[in-house]
């Protein structure tokens, strides 16, 4: 099979990113672009974001998830603890978060490590999810192999019936993580691919280091 793409090209010529106008901490700058490509484009998942991890067998895997929440400490977002990502983390904590928001032309990158949020917060995030979503989370052991469908639609049933009427309880093995962010690069898509690219680094003293890096 071949199918030459080559000739798909696109010019990004919508906006400018400057070190002059970004400020000091870079989650200002998440706060902003966040808040601008949902403000001109909800229709997009605008939280979608995939989370890079190291796997046991030491290669790298990308997988999407969805932020539901981020602060000045980090990024949070809901898996299953058990899952591929979460045996991932288990043993190598850093990892690699990416937005690319094609309606604005812009992608964020952001390395950071990441740590199982606290179980009240958990308890407090799946107490308000939808009673569906709740069943979903609990019947499925992520990331393991199953036989059919059928396995999870016959779960399914029975659970509907065992907590007709009852609260569920969060799964033990369902909960966050936040991405404490070490480094990020806030990527600009300009004219003739001469792009803007500007780098955060945390120092030691809390302090970020500003950089422009060459596309
Ligand atoms: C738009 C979108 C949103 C998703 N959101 C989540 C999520 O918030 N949490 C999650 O565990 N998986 C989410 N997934 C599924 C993951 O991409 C992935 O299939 C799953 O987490 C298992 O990954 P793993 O086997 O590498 O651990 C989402 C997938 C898509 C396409």
């Amino acid at each position: 099979m071949e199918k030459d793409l080559s000739d798909y090209r696109r010019s990004y010529e919508r906006q400018e990113l400057l070190i002059k106008d970004v400020p000091e901490n870079p989650m200002e700058l998440f706060q902003k672009w966040f808040y601008e490509v949902d403000k001109y484009f909800p229709e997009d998942e605008n939280n979608a974001m995939t989370v890079a991890t190291i796997g046991l067998d030491g290669s790298p895997k990308s997988r999407v998830v969805l932020l539901k929440k981020y602060t000045y400490e980090g990024f949070i977002f809901y898996t299953n603890y058990n899952s591929e990502k979460g045996k991932s983390i288990a043993i190598n904590p850093y990892v690699c978060l990416s937005f690319y928001w094609q309606s604005s032309e812009r992608q964020i990158i952001i390395k950071g490590k990441a740590e199982r949020i606290a179980e009240n917060l958990s308890d407090g995030y799946f107490e308000s999810r939808p009673r569906g979503s709740q069943l979903g989370a609990v019947i499925s052991h992520q990331s393991e192999v199953i036989k059919d469908r059928t396995v999870l639609e016959e779960e399914l049933k029975a659970l509907e019936q065992k907590f007709e009427g009852k609260e569920i309880p969060r799964p033990p093995y369902w909960g966050g993580y936040i991405v404490k962010p070490t480094e990020f690069e806030f990527w600009q898509g300009r004219s003739n691919r001469l792009h803007d690219r500007i780098r955060y680094t945390l120092q030691s003293d809390y302090a970020w280091l500003i950089e422009r890096l060459s596309p």
